[in-house]
């Protein structure tokens, strides 16, 4: 595979827009169309975060509206997790698991938007993982009843990455007042320092 215009970020491998790969992928019919085009910035900042913060090893994790699904596969890489990539657009799966095999990682995918997660798919998961996935006033909506699943199902904590838009402000405010939640705001340490915020929604049992 070529190596131009791959990128690497906390020792996960990136392609880039241009790399032949992706322009492969596109020239075939896979065409995202809910913003899964990309690595939004979210997801580097949450695996940044991890990377300082790190999971416990070996653990069942969600990916929710994983686009590329690059969150996934670093908890795969580092934590040697068991990892389940999840998305409303089917479309993005390709790019997801070219970054798997890039990464030398195997991970699971399913479609599902977040209202249509399946008991199954949701009960004995450990961490549910997503990175800008709260950008329109009816996704605060399926994430408030998703986190209430989760609950219910056992699962022990939500991770969640946003640049601060007021959508994802709400949606903390709620876990804040129903479960044991915080938000921290993060910095990232590369050169364009861009941020937002981590919500973690915890003790959930
Ligand atoms: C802004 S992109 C973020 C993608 C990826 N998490 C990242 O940070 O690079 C939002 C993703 O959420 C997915 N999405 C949007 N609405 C969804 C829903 N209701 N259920 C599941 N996924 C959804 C989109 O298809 C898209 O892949």
């Amino acid at each position: 595979m070529s190596v131009e215009h791959v990128r690497i970020s906390c020792g996960i491998r990136i392609l880039q827009q241009k790399h032949p790969l992706i322009r492969s992928l596109r020239k075939a019919g896979s065409e995202p169309t809910i913003y899964g085009t990309r690595v939004w910035q979210s997801s580097l900042m949450l695996i940044e975060y991890l990377r300082e913060h790190p999971l416990i090893e070996r653990q069942r994790i969600i990916e929710i509206g994983c686009g590329w699904g690059l969150v996934g596969i670093f908890c795969a890489k580092r934590f040697a997790a068991d990892v389940l990539l999840t998305d409303v657009d089917e479309q993005v799966f390709p790019y997801a698991l070219a970054h798997a095999n890039l990464n030398e990682v195997t991970v699971q995918t399913e479609r599902a938007c977040f209202d249509s997660l399946a008991e199954a798919s949701l009960r004995g998961r450990n961490v549910i993982v997503g990175a800008d996935v709260c950008f329109w006033p009816e996704l605060t909506s399926q994430l408030r009843r998703l986190i209430a699943r989760a609950a219910s199902f056992g699962i022990e904590r939500v991770v969640i990455a946003d640049p601060g838009r007021t959508t994802f402000m709400r949606l903390a405010e709620y876990c804040q007042r129903h479960f044991m939640a915080t938000m921290t705001p993060y910095r990232m340490s590369t050169r364009t320092k861009s941020g937002g915020f981590i919500l973690i929604v915890e003790n959930l049992r």
